[in-house]
């Protein structure tokens, strides 16, 4: 199991280009499924999540073939239609091909993905949706089998959880309607870029719909879907992740090949908190002279604050001047991350689904553990901004979302070495 060991101390400068976006090529990957044509998809970021995707691709009947960065599927649809527990379990985001699967296939067995380290993962919403369709799914044994006999028919639903807006929910039932009998009106659906890159990849293999960017998606079902083409835009995620750093160790990084506009409540942000933004078509730069400043943060469907990086902007608001509250309104328990934090020196208080965090002069270093895959890149951050070495554990989850995040941010200067972890110190069989 690799380790990073990061000296803190520096300041992130430079450029850097940004990866394809994990949690868009995800599902544009299940789309695969619904065609019997090949789907080449460009600037496909090298993650483990992709790997474990395409893995559960090929026991489903899918050729994968990678060149580069171009990944080209093909799908056989008489192929196997399960996707088993040992796989799925290991990333949950596998759910979403559970929709073309049915949509294609007119059957599926998919293992329900299990939590993760931040709670309770329900997939109510993908089932309600998908069973308005036809889909008769139900649960057995942990997996959930759709026998819909034949092709889904058009509906008119509502997706929507106690926290608003279900992202892969509303990817799954979009690719269960688009080969539909009839017309499908989805109330509340997510309007994350992610989904609106999966709808238009979908358009461009044929699909139908209108609505796209906004919360409510209207599908003309179609007979089939060809193949496509298709370049994955920029990740949002690892993008903030690289620019919250710039602010908070007092440099000035350029992240290129993103769409800036996905980042606005990113930038506002860091803006209150005193760093200085600018920005073009397809890049943008976070500089901070001097020490941030403290402010609040509530993560919201988008273009509210992403979930996906409370983490690390709680890792700056940790050396910010004055006292910042973090509410959680997308995940609930999203803070696994507060107890490393401690762990360096971090002043942070959790409140239900608050966190207050008081600012403190520095941090210092210390042995700290990865658990999800954004708190990971938080303790990276904050590594790189304590005094002293800090030991980050189990990157593996780091390196299911960001590709070789060492490498890339010790090209911005920052000191930070990936190497094995030693074996656990031996306790003493006599005691
Ligand atoms: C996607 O997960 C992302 N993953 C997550 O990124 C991201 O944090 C999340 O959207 C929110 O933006 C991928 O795209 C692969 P949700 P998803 O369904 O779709 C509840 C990362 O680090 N809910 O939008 O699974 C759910 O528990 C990952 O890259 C139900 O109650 O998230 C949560 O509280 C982490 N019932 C809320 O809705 C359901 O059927 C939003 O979750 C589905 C979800």
């Amino acid at each position: 199991m690799d380790q990073f060991e990061v000296t803190g101390g520096a300041r992130l400068a430079g450029r850097v280009a940004a990866a394809g976006s994990k949690n868009a090529v995800l599902p544009i990957m299940a789309a695969a499924l619904l065609t019997d044509e090949p789907l080449v998809i460009h600037n496909v970021p090298a993650l483990r999540d992709v790997a474990t995707l395409a893995l559960i691709l090929e026991q489903l009947g899918v050729t994968a073939t990678r060149e580069g960065s171009t990944l080209t599927l093909h799908a056989d649809p008489t192929g196997p239609s399960r996707a088993s527990y040992d796989l799925v379990s290991t990333m949950r985001a596998s759910i979403c091909v559970l929709g073309p699967l049915i949509a294609r296939r007119g059957k599926a067995a998919v293992s329900m993905p299990g939590g993760c380290v931040f709670g309770v993962r329900p997939v109510d919403q993908h089932v309600k949706g998908l069973n308005a369709l036809g889909a008769g799914i139900t649960v057995d044994e942990g997996y959930l089998v759709a026998r819909s006999g034949g092709r889904l028919h058009g509906a008119d639903l509502y997706l929507g959880t106690h926290f608003g807006p279900s992202v892969l929910a509303t990817g799954n039932v979009l690719m269960g309607a688009v080969l539909a009998e009839g017309t499908t009106r989805i109330e509340n659906t997510a309007m994350e870029p992610e989904v609106t890159a999966l709808a238009r990849c979908l358009v461009s293999m044929g699909a139908k719909i209108e609505g796209i960017g906004s919360h409510r998606l209207i599908v003309e079902g179609v007979e089939r879907l060809h193949g496509a083409e298709v370049t994955i835009e920029g990740d949002r995620i690892e993008a903030g992740t690289f620019l919250v750093g710039a602010a908070m160790t007092g440099g000035e990084v350029t992240v290129t090949g993103i769409d800036p506009y996905q980042l606005t409540a990113v930038a506002e942000t860091l803006r209150l908190m005193g760093a200085q933004i600018d920005h073009g078509e397809t890049w943008m730069t976070v500089a901070a002279a001097d020490r941030l400043r403290a402010t609040d943060v509530t993560t919201l469907p988008f273009p509210g604050f992403p979930t996906d990086l409370q983490a690390q902007i709680m890792a700056a608001m940790c050396v910010a001047e004055g006292i910042s509250v973090v509410s959680e309104r997308i995940f609930p328990d999203r803070f696994m991350h507060i107890a490393e934090l401690l762990r360096l020196g971090a002043r942070i208080r959790k409140e239900g689904t608050q966190a207050i965090v008081e600012g403190a002069p520095r941090l210092s270093g210390a042995t700290v553990m990865a658990s999800d895959l954004r708190a990971s890149a938080a303790l990276v951050l904050a590594g790189i901004v304590a005094e002293g070495t800090t030991t980050v554990r189990r990157v593996y989850h780091i390196d299911r979302g960001y590709e070789r995040i060492d490498a890339r941010m010790a090209e911005l200067g920052a000191r930070i070495e990936r190497m094995e972890q030693p074996p656990l110190e031996k306790h003493r069989p006599e005691w």
